[in-house]
């Protein structure tokens, strides 16, 4: 299997997957990591494992389509299995999404279908939420709402604070994402049109649970 990481920062979760892949937990070869950001710290990561770098800014680009196309045809180049996003910040073009269908994954910091979007820690305990926690799924064209594969769960303590709770669900992030990375590439996870399967079984909403607390 040969996977290209899309990143635009700090790069915790491409750490946690280059570390699975090093370990051989995940069977898969990073063969580029991808950043719209050439400051971005997950690059020195990717130096340091010798993983090739492609560095696309955004902001060369008159329009989202052109950037999008660029991007395409960089990770097409790398002949990818699996299109893992990794705190990418950037809103896909349908036709992005569409051409990756079924090989693109995003990691997203709530329990989806829950708090989609920005600022999930605090809007979660504002609505008073007692789980909170991360989600991987398959992108679709509608932001955050792709077929869920799996999910890991976080209690909200009642001392929480945004910052504390981001720290909690990021180390489920850390092992959530190599997990869910590991079924896919041994062939045990797939994208059907009626969602996500697992064998012959079709997954619920929510995905499997892979809490590990
Ligand atoms: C993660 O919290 C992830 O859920 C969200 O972006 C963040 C990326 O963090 N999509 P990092 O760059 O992997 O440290």
């Amino acid at each position: 299997m040969n996977i290209v990481v899309l990143i635009s920062g700090n790069g915790s979760n491409f750490q946690a997957i280059i570390d699975a892949v090093e370990t051989g937990t995940i069977n898969a070869t990073i063969t580029a990591v991808v950043s719209n950001r050439s400051d971005a710290f997950g690059l020195q990561r990717a130096a340091k494992h010798n993983i090739p770098q492609i560095i696309l800014d955004h902001t060369g680009y008159p329009d989202r389509e052109q950037f999008d196309l660029a991007m395409q045809n960089a990770i097409d180049q790398c002949d990818p299995d699996l299109v893992v996003l990794a705190g990418f910040m950037r809103i896909l073009t349908d036709q992005f999404v569409q051409h990756y269908q079924g090989r693109l994954i995003n990691i997203h910091p709530s329990l989806l279908p829950k708090f989609k979007g920005l600022n999930t820690h605090q809007r979660a305990i504002e609505a008073g939420e007692k789980q909170h926690g991360c989600s991987v799924h398959y992108v679709s064209a509608e932001l955050d709402s792709g077929a869920v594969i799996g999910q890991a769960r976080v209690t909200i303590e009642h001392d929480d604070d945004a910052a504390s709770l981001a720290a909690r669900v990021q180390t489920a992030e850390h092992r959530l994402y190599p997990t869910c990375i590991k079924l896919i590439c041994e062939g045990k996870i797939k994208l059907s049109p009626n969602g996500v399967v697992q064998g012959t079984h079709i997954l619920p909403e929510q995905g499997l649970d892979l809490t590990e607390e």
